[in-house]
Protein backbone atom coordinates (compact mmCIF):
# COMPACT_ATOMS: atom_id res chain seq x y z
CA UNK A 1 0.00 0.00 0.00
CA UNK A 2 1.28 3.69 -0.86
CA UNK A 3 0.90 6.78 1.49
CA UNK A 4 -1.33 8.59 2.59
CA UNK A 5 -2.93 5.46 3.73
CA UNK A 6 -6.73 5.26 3.88
CA UNK A 7 -6.69 6.43 7.71
CA UNK A 8 -3.42 8.53 7.64
CA UNK A 9 -2.85 12.03 5.51
CA UNK A 10 0.82 12.45 5.89
CA UNK A 11 1.69 12.74 2.44
CA UNK A 12 5.56 11.48 3.54
CA UNK A 13 7.16 8.85 5.44
CA UNK A 14 9.29 11.30 6.94
CA UNK A 15 5.74 13.17 8.61
CA UNK A 16 6.69 10.73 11.39
CA UNK A 17 9.43 10.47 13.43
CA UNK A 18 11.23 6.94 14.16
CA UNK A 19 9.46 6.97 17.79
CA UNK A 20 5.41 7.79 17.73
CA UNK A 21 3.65 8.50 21.40
CA UNK A 22 0.18 6.70 21.23
CA UNK A 23 -2.14 8.16 23.93
CA UNK A 24 -6.42 7.13 23.10
CA UNK A 25 -7.77 10.78 23.13
CA UNK A 26 -6.87 12.92 20.41
CA UNK A 27 -7.10 15.85 22.34
CA UNK A 28 -4.23 14.13 24.26
CA UNK A 29 -1.89 14.47 21.20
CA UNK A 30 -2.90 17.93 20.81
CA UNK A 31 -2.00 18.81 24.43
CA UNK A 32 1.33 16.80 24.33
CA UNK A 33 2.38 18.34 21.02
CA UNK A 34 1.55 21.81 22.46
CA UNK A 35 3.00 21.21 25.26
CA UNK A 36 6.10 19.16 25.70
CA UNK A 37 7.21 19.26 22.01
CA UNK A 38 8.94 22.25 20.14
CA UNK A 39 7.50 23.70 16.88
CA UNK A 40 4.83 20.89 16.35
CA UNK A 41 3.93 20.14 13.01
CA UNK A 42 0.01 18.57 12.28
CA UNK A 43 0.90 15.52 10.25
CA UNK A 44 -2.69 14.21 10.19
CA UNK A 45 -6.22 14.82 10.82
CA UNK A 46 -8.15 12.23 9.20
CA UNK A 47 -11.14 11.30 11.07
CA UNK A 48 -9.92 13.69 13.78
CA UNK A 49 -7.04 11.10 14.78
CA UNK A 50 -4.70 14.17 15.44
CA UNK A 51 -1.15 13.64 14.81
CA UNK A 52 1.60 16.02 15.70
CA UNK A 53 5.62 15.78 14.62
CA UNK A 54 8.13 17.95 16.65
CA UNK A 55 11.07 18.59 18.66
CA UNK A 56 11.91 17.25 22.27
CA UNK A 57 15.38 18.13 23.63
CA UNK A 58 16.86 18.58 20.13
CA UNK A 59 14.52 14.93 18.68
CA UNK A 60 12.23 14.94 16.53
CA UNK A 61 9.16 12.42 18.56
CA UNK A 62 5.74 12.08 17.03
CA UNK A 63 2.92 11.93 18.59
CA UNK A 64 -1.01 10.53 17.39
CA UNK A 65 -4.10 9.32 19.01
CA UNK A 66 -5.11 5.90 18.49
CA UNK A 67 -8.69 6.00 19.16
CA UNK A 68 -10.28 3.48 21.27
CA UNK A 69 -9.74 -0.39 21.45
CA UNK A 70 -8.09 -3.25 19.52
CA UNK A 71 -9.38 -2.30 15.88
CA UNK A 72 -8.03 1.26 15.88
CA UNK A 73 -5.13 0.82 17.48
CA UNK A 74 -4.58 -2.00 15.27
CA UNK A 75 -5.66 -0.07 12.01
CA UNK A 76 -3.28 3.12 12.96
CA UNK A 77 -0.47 1.38 14.67
CA UNK A 78 0.06 -1.39 11.63
CA UNK A 79 -0.28 1.61 9.03
CA UNK A 80 2.74 3.91 11.12
CA UNK A 81 4.96 0.22 11.16
CA UNK A 82 4.33 -0.80 7.99
CA UNK A 83 4.02 1.65 5.32
CA UNK A 84 5.78 4.99 7.60
CA UNK A 85 8.81 3.17 8.78
CA UNK A 86 8.16 3.91 12.76
CA UNK A 87 10.65 1.96 14.12
CA UNK A 88 8.90 2.54 18.12
CA UNK A 89 5.46 3.30 19.28
CA UNK A 90 4.74 3.77 23.16
CA UNK A 91 1.18 3.90 24.17
CA UNK A 92 0.39 6.24 26.80
CA UNK A 93 -2.82 5.40 27.78
CA UNK A 94 -4.83 5.22 31.43
CA UNK A 95 -6.03 1.56 32.71
CA UNK A 96 -8.37 0.47 35.42
CA UNK A 97 -6.08 -0.87 38.41
CA UNK A 98 -7.23 -4.67 39.02
CA UNK A 99 -4.03 -5.48 41.24
CA UNK A 100 -4.76 -4.03 45.27
CA UNK A 101 -1.19 -2.84 45.17
CA UNK A 102 -1.88 -0.48 42.84
CA UNK A 103 -3.50 2.99 43.69
CA UNK A 104 -4.89 6.18 41.57
CA UNK A 105 -2.14 7.98 39.59
CA UNK A 106 0.11 5.27 39.69
CA UNK A 107 2.23 4.57 36.41
CA UNK A 108 2.12 1.07 34.65
CA UNK A 109 3.90 -0.70 32.18
CA UNK A 110 2.64 -3.57 30.44
CA UNK A 111 5.49 -6.34 30.23
CA UNK A 112 2.91 -8.36 28.89
CA UNK A 113 -0.71 -7.86 27.71
CA UNK A 114 -3.33 -10.61 27.90
CA UNK A 115 -6.34 -10.57 26.21
CA UNK A 116 -9.96 -11.62 25.28
CA UNK A 117 -9.88 -10.38 21.69
CA UNK A 118 -10.07 -12.55 18.74
CA UNK A 119 -7.08 -10.20 17.38
CA UNK A 120 -4.26 -12.96 17.34
CA UNK A 121 -6.86 -15.62 15.45
CA UNK A 122 -5.30 -14.05 11.80
CA UNK A 123 -1.72 -15.27 12.40
CA UNK A 124 -3.80 -18.89 12.63
CA UNK A 125 -1.25 -19.94 15.04
CA UNK A 126 -0.86 -23.42 16.53
CA UNK A 127 -1.32 -22.29 20.18
CA UNK A 128 -1.74 -19.23 21.90
CA UNK A 129 0.23 -15.94 21.16
CA UNK A 130 1.97 -13.74 24.14
CA UNK A 131 1.89 -10.41 23.33
CA UNK A 132 4.96 -8.66 24.85
CA UNK A 133 6.62 -5.47 24.91
CA UNK A 134 9.86 -4.80 23.78
CA UNK A 135 12.40 -5.91 26.48
CA UNK A 136 14.58 -2.76 24.98
CA UNK A 137 11.70 0.06 25.35
CA UNK A 138 10.72 -1.53 28.50
CA UNK A 139 14.47 -1.04 30.15
CA UNK A 140 14.44 2.23 29.07
CA UNK A 141 11.44 3.75 30.57
CA UNK A 142 12.13 1.98 33.83
CA UNK A 143 15.58 3.04 34.21
CA UNK A 144 14.17 6.81 32.41
CA UNK A 145 11.20 6.92 35.39
CA UNK A 146 14.02 5.60 37.80
CA UNK A 147 16.09 8.43 37.53
CA UNK A 148 13.37 10.55 37.07
CA UNK A 149 12.24 9.40 40.56
CA UNK A 150 9.29 7.87 39.03
CA UNK A 151 8.22 3.99 40.58
CA UNK A 152 6.86 1.70 37.65
CA UNK A 153 4.87 -1.14 38.29
CA UNK A 154 5.57 -3.69 35.76
CA UNK A 155 3.80 -6.64 34.80
CA UNK A 156 0.88 -8.09 33.16
CA UNK A 157 -2.27 -6.21 31.63
CA UNK A 158 -5.42 -7.48 30.40
CA UNK A 159 -6.62 -5.88 27.07
CA UNK A 160 -10.15 -6.10 26.58
CA UNK A 161 -12.69 -5.60 23.71
CA UNK A 162 -15.38 -4.44 26.39
CA UNK A 163 -15.33 -1.84 28.81
CA UNK A 164 -18.90 -2.88 29.96
CA UNK A 165 -18.82 -6.43 30.12
CA UNK A 166 -21.54 -8.57 30.84
CA UNK A 167 -19.23 -11.13 32.11
CA UNK A 168 -19.27 -9.59 36.27
CA UNK A 169 -16.69 -12.08 36.64
CA UNK A 170 -13.68 -11.50 34.59
CA UNK A 171 -12.16 -9.33 36.13
CA UNK A 172 -11.48 -10.66 39.53
CA UNK A 173 -10.49 -13.84 37.62
CA UNK A 174 -7.53 -11.58 35.31
CA UNK A 175 -6.36 -9.86 39.00
CA UNK A 176 -6.09 -13.65 40.50
CA UNK A 177 -4.16 -14.44 37.37
CA UNK A 178 -1.41 -11.67 38.81
CA UNK A 179 -2.92 -9.54 35.84
CA UNK A 180 -2.65 -5.56 37.30
CA UNK A 181 -4.68 -3.07 35.58
CA UNK A 182 -7.05 -3.71 32.51
CA UNK A 183 -6.82 -1.56 29.19
CA UNK A 184 -8.34 -2.17 25.15
CA UNK A 185 -5.40 -1.22 23.03
CA UNK A 186 -2.04 -3.19 24.48
CA UNK A 187 -1.98 -6.70 22.82
CA UNK A 188 -3.06 -5.45 19.40
CA UNK A 189 -0.13 -2.93 19.59
CA UNK A 190 1.93 -5.30 20.67
CA UNK A 191 1.17 -7.96 17.86
CA UNK A 192 1.60 -5.44 15.04
CA UNK A 193 4.59 -4.90 16.39
CA UNK A 194 5.63 -8.53 16.60
CA UNK A 195 4.63 -9.40 12.91
CA UNK A 196 6.26 -6.50 11.88
CA UNK A 197 9.51 -6.64 13.28
CA UNK A 198 9.36 -3.13 15.12
CA UNK A 199 9.11 -2.23 19.08
CA UNK A 200 6.24 -1.31 21.14
CA UNK A 201 5.92 -0.26 24.91
CA UNK A 202 2.54 0.05 26.84
CA UNK A 203 2.54 2.38 29.90
CA UNK A 204 -0.42 3.79 31.58
CA UNK A 205 -1.34 5.81 34.69
CA UNK A 206 -4.10 4.70 36.57
CA UNK A 207 -7.38 6.42 36.13
CA UNK A 208 -9.78 3.82 38.35
CA UNK A 209 -9.30 1.04 40.55
CA UNK A 210 -11.71 -1.44 39.91
CA UNK A 211 -11.85 -3.55 43.48
CA UNK A 212 -11.81 -0.16 45.82
CA UNK A 213 -14.08 3.44 44.97
CA UNK A 214 -11.17 5.50 44.36
CA UNK A 215 -12.48 8.51 42.44
CA UNK A 216 -10.00 10.35 40.74
CA UNK A 217 -10.49 14.72 39.99
CA UNK A 218 -9.37 16.26 36.56
CA UNK A 219 -6.21 18.50 38.09
CA UNK A 220 -4.83 15.12 39.35
CA UNK A 221 -5.58 12.98 36.05
CA UNK A 222 -3.49 15.36 34.50
CA UNK A 223 -0.76 15.59 36.59
CA UNK A 224 -0.89 11.86 36.92
CA UNK A 225 -0.41 11.94 32.92
CA UNK A 226 2.09 14.50 32.79
CA UNK A 227 4.29 13.03 34.92
CA UNK A 228 4.19 9.22 32.39
CA UNK A 229 3.98 11.59 29.37
CA UNK A 230 7.63 13.30 30.50
CA UNK A 231 9.28 9.61 31.04
CA UNK A 232 8.09 8.34 27.71
CA UNK A 233 9.58 11.45 26.04
CA UNK A 234 12.97 11.05 28.34
CA UNK A 235 12.81 7.39 26.76
CA UNK A 236 12.35 8.59 23.15
CA UNK A 237 15.54 10.75 23.46
CA UNK A 238 17.23 7.47 23.97
CA UNK A 239 16.05 5.14 21.40
N1 LIG B 1 -11.57 -0.90 31.67
C1 LIG B 1 -11.05 -0.86 30.45
N2 LIG B 1 -10.25 0.10 30.04
C2 LIG B 1 -9.95 1.08 30.93
C3 LIG B 1 -10.45 1.08 32.20
C4 LIG B 1 -11.30 0.03 32.60
O1 LIG B 1 -11.78 0.00 33.74
N3 LIG B 1 -9.98 2.20 32.84
C5 LIG B 1 -9.20 2.83 31.94
N4 LIG B 1 -9.18 2.17 30.79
Amino acid sequence: MSIPTPHIGAEHKECFAKTVLMPGDPLRAKYIAENKLESPVLVNEVRGMLGYTGIYKGVSVSVMASGMGMPSIGIYSYELFNFYDVENIIRVGSAGALSPTLDLYDIVAAAGACTNSAFANQYKLNGTFAPIANYHLLRTFDDTAAELGINVHIGNVVSSDTFYSADKDSDAQWRDMGVLAIEMEAAALYMNASKAGKHALAVFTISDCLFSNKATTAQERQTGFDTMITAALETAVKL
